[in-house]
């Protein structure tokens, strides 16, 4: 058994903002300020440290995986079917994709199809066999940066040609430049990219913004992967708009890629759903699943996705709830004690995107000072692509003691080095 631990800074430090939700976090029922031990488990974002960071000892605010447990309704659901003892070979049953269909329609207002969904063994897989099912190469596609890494190795692995519409960075947040984006489109032009809500930014885009993106789109026969694995983890008032939702058109052009994965913790068990009511978008889809064998996913994956989708709603919303707690207490300690960093406010997802511009350092000059002076481990913003130079990207996802811990240890920092 692994010890429980939480990190206790003995601050006295507090905000009014975390004072007037105590109240609420004293309801509920899950308690995300205790999170089990992970060190020693083969787990990515602790037992890793040192090869990623050089340190070992770093607190590790980087990899979107989340130090609380996965919910107690999906471990007994894991459980009981392990109880059985025999793994053999299984399949998703109509009782799997009611689950998900319920969740998806009473969480986004988005009815889909049982004949709509397939598996993928994770998202990023998907967005690689989009590409094989949809480009051929030397076949352009679009991605808007910064973006999540991976969506760039998804072009470029399968020779297809990346080319960037970047984000436009305004006052008011992040948009997504539509007149560069026709610009760049050309007869070469196969596919586009989304992250929605948009990892690292946080932006959550708004119906007009995909009813403008589909039409553009659509116009010029380009395929959408719509990454919406994060579309689950809204902070409380945000909506969550699914693109093929928005229109026919949308529909018309729309590969959405959905998970329990991030909302759930349950990254692990490799298993996504890809949604596609174009029935020709789909059967390309199929043929390039199915002709590597890697539709059947695994037994735990279908398990740990139908209860998260039958009992989740409870404790995702308490999670989330938390989640803006820790939010709340980085804007706040930002704008009391570390004025050169800017946090730009996520409207989902578990993430906060760091400004720290005005600490005057490169990427490999930030990392150096939050790896060796703050020893805290965050995702340096260059990773993203352009428009990331200047920017971290922290996780998080843990305990509050742990943010509160390593935000001071960024103060004492920024102190020391003067
Ligand atoms: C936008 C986005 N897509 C996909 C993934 C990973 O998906 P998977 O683990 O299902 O391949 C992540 C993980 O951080 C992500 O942020």
């Amino acid at each position: 058994m692994h010890s429980k631990h939480t990190y206790k800074s003995g601050c006295s430090f507090s905000f009014s903002v975390n004072f007037a939700s105590r109240s609420i976090y004293s309801l509920m029922k899950y308690n995300f300020d205790e999170a089990p031990c992970r060190e020693n488990t083969n787990c990515l974002k602790w037992d890793k440290r040192k090869e990623v960071f050089g340190r070992a000892d770093v607190i590790p605010m980087w990899i979107a995986d989340m130090d609380f447990s996965t919910p107690p309704f999906i471990i007994d659901a894991l459980r009981q079917r392990l109880n059985h003892g025999i793994l053999g070979y299984s399949y998703r049953p109509d009782s799997y994709f009611t689950a998900l269909i319920n969740w998806i329609s009473e969480l986004h207002g988005w009815n889909v199809r049982q004949e709509w969904i397939e598996f993928s063994p994770g998202v990023v897989p998907a967005l690689n066999l989009c590409t094989i099912a949809y480009t051929s190469p030397g076949d352009e596609i679009i991605i808007q940066p910064p973006v999540y890494p991976p969506f760039y190795g998804a072009v470029t692995d399968h020779g297809r040609r990346l080319v960037f519409n970047p984000l436009l960075e305004t006052e008011k947040g992040y948009s997504i430049d539509f007149d560069g984006l026709r610009k760049v489109i050309t007869p070469k032009t196969k596919m586009l990219i989304l992250s929605n809500p948009h990892n690292p930014v946080g932006r959550v885009w708004t119906q007009d913004e995909l009813s403008e993106l589909a039409e553009i789109c659509h116009g010029k026969a380009i395929v959408i992967l719509s990454d919406e694995i994060h579309s689950d983890l809204l902070l409380p008032g945000v909506k969550h708009v699914p693109l093929a939702s928005v229109s026919e058109k949308a529909a018309a052009v729309t590969v959405t890629c959905m998970a329990p994965s991030k909302t759930f913790n349950l990254a692990g068990l490799s298993t996504s759903s890809i949604i596609i009511s174009d029935p020709g978008l789909m059967e390309k889809y199929r043929k390039t699943l199915t002709g590597l064998h890697m539709h059947l996913g695994n037994i735990f994956g279908n398990i740990a996705s139908e209860a998260a989708y039958t009992h989740g709603r409870e404790w995702l919303e308490q999670l989330m709830l938390y989640v803006e707690g820790n939010v709340d207490l980085v804007m706040d300690f930002c704008r009391n004690r570390l004025p050169s960093i800017k946090p730009v406010r996520p409207e989902a997802t578990y993430m906060i995107w760091l400004d720290c511009r005005a600490m005057g350092m490169n990427g490999q000059e930030l990392n150096r000072f939050f790896v060796e002076s703050a020893g805290v481990g965050l995702n340096e913003g260059s990773r993203f692509g352009p428009g990331g130079e200047g920017f971290m990207r922290m996780n998080l996802a843990c305990p509050r003691d742990t943010v509160l811990r390593a935000l001071e240890q960024t103060e004492t920092a920024i102190k020391k080095e003067g």
